[in-house]
């Protein structure tokens, strides 16, 4: 089939070199100008694992780029809108989806030949065939139905591993207005066979994506309780606590070896420091306001928001309970993506934290493996003085005099820490933000959901004190 991709961000790119990966003709249109060259030359504008190899066999041949919306809708069979639907702090904004429904309307208006227009942007239920069916109707003079094919296929990509997810979807999700679009768009997905597929309206496949990011949003954020639970109650960790619940049916099987397995919905029941990402908290704050326009209670939801938004503040609580005072404290932060195997730092956790470590005096290094130059736009963003911090590329150079390690993206070269510590006889605190590392590999150890430090009998006045003396 003929795909015209609207958007090339996460989903848009990743969807569009998936779909020409398996053998549909892809446009993608985007923009920014900068993007298409990037892609025209088979070069991914973000990081994506596998994505970099899908571009090299697909561009310029299944796969092209372009900024002229007008040239990859002219014979698209299937029109995929993929533009950010950002929460404007009272309620989703749908600008960009519906611009493109006006600009594709006015295409449609020339154009003959049946082709379906769907909706892959998370948006709330009630956005395609509201609002985006009246652009579209309103500024091609058609109707959806009658003229042209209405759908809604969310996305369920998690970035950091979006080519597997696409590659080898756990479902399928087409909503349409009528059996011809929802048949058109199950018909783009015919490669994945035996991958179940919900064809339904609409404003249920809206409300399916809503309402699965909304489930993994509270499992984090029940976790996180739970953790400041363990905490409060001393001499309770809550990674054993989290591991014992792991073990419940509900959450794990035997497989054909008779070895049990864990359902993955386990490694989101799981402390930390709070989730980040353009989606998890973008998404519970926009089904948050459109539950109460609708009249509806958001009550746990709400809750999962409020906790979230408090665990980055939370997790320096348990620092100044070992340091109360963080002024010239040489502090080196890992990680800077919201998650391990993306360079995306929006909604980050440890964005506000740099942020605080800075007011509070401390001097800040940064590390991450690839996020580093998104970090120093965001917290300069944020009026965050990036000159005061120090981005260390090397990993061993930015932890060597260290005296805090915070350890906020699980990223899996930081599992070596503990080893890389050992041998330069170093003994800095490390708090762990992820619970990532076993509590015992470092000297000096406090964690989420774990009341005192293990690993060693010191805490940082004495550290201190010793440098005094050394003085
Ligand atoms: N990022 C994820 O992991 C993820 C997963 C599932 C669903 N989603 C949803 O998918 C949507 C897109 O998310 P994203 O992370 O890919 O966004 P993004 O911000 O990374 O990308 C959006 C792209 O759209 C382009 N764009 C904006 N207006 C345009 C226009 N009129 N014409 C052409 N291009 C235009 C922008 O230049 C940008 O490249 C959002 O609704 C998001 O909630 C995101």
């Amino acid at each position: 089939m003929r795909v015209c991709v609207v958007g090339t961000g996460y989903v848009g790119l990743v969807s569009g070199a998936c779909l020409a990966e398996i053998g549909h003709q892809v446009t993608c249109v985007d923009v920014d100008p900068a993007k298409v060259a990037q892609i025209n030359g088979g070069e991914s504008p973000i990081f994506e694992d596998g994505l970099d190899e899908i571009l090299a066999r697909n561009v310029g041949t299944r796969l092209t780029a372009t900024t002229s919306l007008a040239d990859a809708f002219r014979d698209a069979d299937v029109a995929l809108i993929c533009v950010g639907t950002p929460f404007d702090g009272r309620t989703i904004d749908l600008s960009y989806v519906t611009r493109v429904a006006e600009q594709l309307g006015a295409l449609l208006r020339e154009r003959t030949g049946y082709c379906v227009i769907a909706v892959k942007s998370t948006v709330v239920p009630g956005t395609t065939d509201g609002p985006v069916r009246a652009a579209l109707e309103k500024a091609s003079g058609k109707r959806a139905g009658a003229d042209f094919g209405l759908g809604m296929n969310p996305e369920f990509l998690a970035e950091g591993v979006a080519v597997r997810d696409f590659m080898q979807p756990d479902r399928i999700v087409v909503g349409g207005i009528d059996e011809r679009s929802s048949g058109q768009l199950a018909a783009l997905y015919a490669p994945f066979a035996s991958t179940p597929l919900i064809r339904t309206g609409t404003r249920t496949a809206e409300a399916i994506k809503y309402t699965s990011n909304a489930l993994l949003a509270t499992l984090i954020s029940f976790s996180n309780e739970i953790a400041r639970y363990c905490e409060a109650v001393g001499d309770v960790d809550v990674t054993d606590v989290l591991r014992g619940v792991h073990f419940m049916k509900h959450l794990s099987y035997r497989n054909a070896e008779g070895e049990v397995r864990q359902v993955s919905a386990a490694s989101f029941l799981w402390a930390g420091c709070g989730f980040g990402g353009s989606c998890f908290p973008k998404d519970v704050r926009a089904l948050i306001a459109d539950a109460t326009r609708h009249g509806a209670n958001a009550t746990l939801l709400q809750a999962v928001m409020d906790l979230n938004d408090t665990q980055p503040g939370h997790t320096l609580d348990l620092l100044r309970q070992a340091c109360p005072d963080l002024r010239g404290r040489r502090v080196t932060v890992l990680g800077l993506a919201f998650k391990p195997g993306t360079d995306d730092v929006r909604e980050s956790p440890a964005l506000p934290m740099i942020q605080q470590l800075v007011t509070e005096g401390a001097r800040v290094t940064c590390h991450d493996p690839i996020a580093m130059a998104n970090a120093r736009a965001a917290l300069l963003a944020r009026t965050v003085a990036v000159d005061t911090l120090r981005f260390e590329g090397d990993l061993a150079a930015a932890v060597a005099d260290a005296e805090v390690i915070l350890l906020v993206t699980s990223w899996p070269e930081y599992l070596g820490l503990p080893a890389m510590l050992a041998a330069r006889g170093s003994s800095p605190l490390v708090l762990d933000g992820r619970r990532y590392l076993g509590r015992n590999d470092v000297a000096r150890y406090i964690g989420i959901g774990l009341t005192q430090e293990t690993g060693g009998e010191d805490n940082l006045a004495a550290m201190a004190s010793q440098e005094i003396r050394r003085g």
